[in-house]
């Protein structure tokens, strides 16, 4: 039955007094009977932040309750969201400025921030998901996803040349244990370069996660704080992420994704853009990934630390807005508290 075919069928207001839809409200046990989505640990990945030294955790002044923590202690950081069953842990490494350059040649050491991480929870906690995130930033000098090249048009954010470079990254991620690589750099043709690639090295079952519907957006702010690069960025990421205000590019960069290799299509950020993750489900029916990101989390933690919000009410509805706009899962860095709750 189709949608206006659905409405049709709704009772007009003319029903009441027979239909009363505070009914199935009055208890507990209906209200539970009829919801229409469930938020379950199950739909959660907990993104994390590594940096280099020993024995250290280091706050995120703009993510309060989020740390950055050295390799050494990123067992002991993950161990309570293992425990408590996330399926999957996402990392993202903090490298030091004297590691950076222009081309992001740290990205391709095998010994970097995340491999290391990656080994590591990958032997301590074989069970749990590890997602790499794929792009330049965490390593250029200049904070951008990919490299410059000087084309017929200007310097530029270039391609191909940047497809070459994730693809090695991809790989060297995949040899450190990386289960799901998530290219988040929004360059076109990196699913399936990364996909041919993978295939051909022998890393048949590891999954990718297309940062699909990626926008330009000021939501990444504390972010990059975590990652130290908020300073380093020269000029705004506007030509290769998405325009906030476009919708149906968004269905173009997903369907181009999926055709590419892509198993699994996120969206972010995440809550101003609930309706393009309606409609990517709508459309394509995939498994479909929400990201809750840090100015997400930031605003937030700052309304509940100012006493304006409820923390575990507003956590758990805004995650819960996800479910009900069609995503299969969300990456937050609420992850841990709001599986605490839900395990009860
Ligand atoms: C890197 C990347 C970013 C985020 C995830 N991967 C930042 C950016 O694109 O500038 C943002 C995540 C967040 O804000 O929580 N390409």
């Amino acid at each position: 039955m189709g949608r206006a075919e659905l409405a049709e069928e709704a009772p007009s207001p003319g029903a009441y007094p027979a239909v009363r839809l505070r009914r199935n409200r009055r208890d507990t046990w209906t209200r539970r009977l009829v919801a229409e989505n469930t938020l379950s640990v199950d739909d959660l990945i907990w993104p994390i932040f590594v940096i280099e030294g020993k024995n250290e955790e280091r706050p995120v002044a703009s993510m309060p309750g989020q740390v950055r923590v050295t390799v050494d202690r990123v067992a002991k950081h993950v161990e309570e969201a293992a425990k408590l069953g996330i399926p999957a842990i996402a990392i993202f490494p903090a490298t030091p400025a004297e590691a950076k350059d222009a081309e992001g040649s740290e990205a391709l050491n095998p010994d970097n921030l995340i491999c290391r991480a990656a080994r590591e929870l990958k032997r301590e906690f074989p069970e749990v998901g590890l997602i790499g995130d794929v792009a330049l930033d965490p390593y250029t000098d200049h904070g951008h996803d990919g490299v410059f090249r000087e084309t017929r048009t200007g310097e530029y954010i270039h391609n191909d040349d940047t497809v070459a470079v994730l693809v090695r990254q991809a790989l060297n991620q995949a040899e450190a244990g990386i289960d799901v690589i998530a290219p988040s750099d929004m360059m076109d043709g990196r699913i399936g370069a990364i996909r041919r690639a993978l295939d051909a090295e022998g890393f048949i079952d590891t999954r990718i996660m297309s940062y699909a519907a990626k926008y330009a957006s000021a939501f990444y702010g504390p972010f990059r704080d975590a990652l130290g690069n908020s300073q380093a960025l020269r000029g705004d990421k506007k030509t290769y992420q998405m325009d906030p205000a476009n919708s149906d590019e968004a269905l173009r960069e997903v369907a181009m994704d999926l055709a590419e290799g892509a198993d699994t299509v996120m969206v972010k950020p995440g809550m101003p853009y609930l309706d393009i993750i309606r409609r990517v489900k709508d459309r394509f029916g995939v498994p479909t990934f929400a990201y809750q990101v840090s100015g997400e989390y930031a605003m937030i933690m700052a309304a509940v630390n100012n006493g304006w919000l409820d923390h575990d009410r507003t956590m758990l509805e805004s995650l819960m807005g996800f479910k009900r706009a069609g995503a299969s899962g969300v990456l937050s860095y609420f992850s841990v508290k709001a599986a605490r709750l839900l395990k009860g």
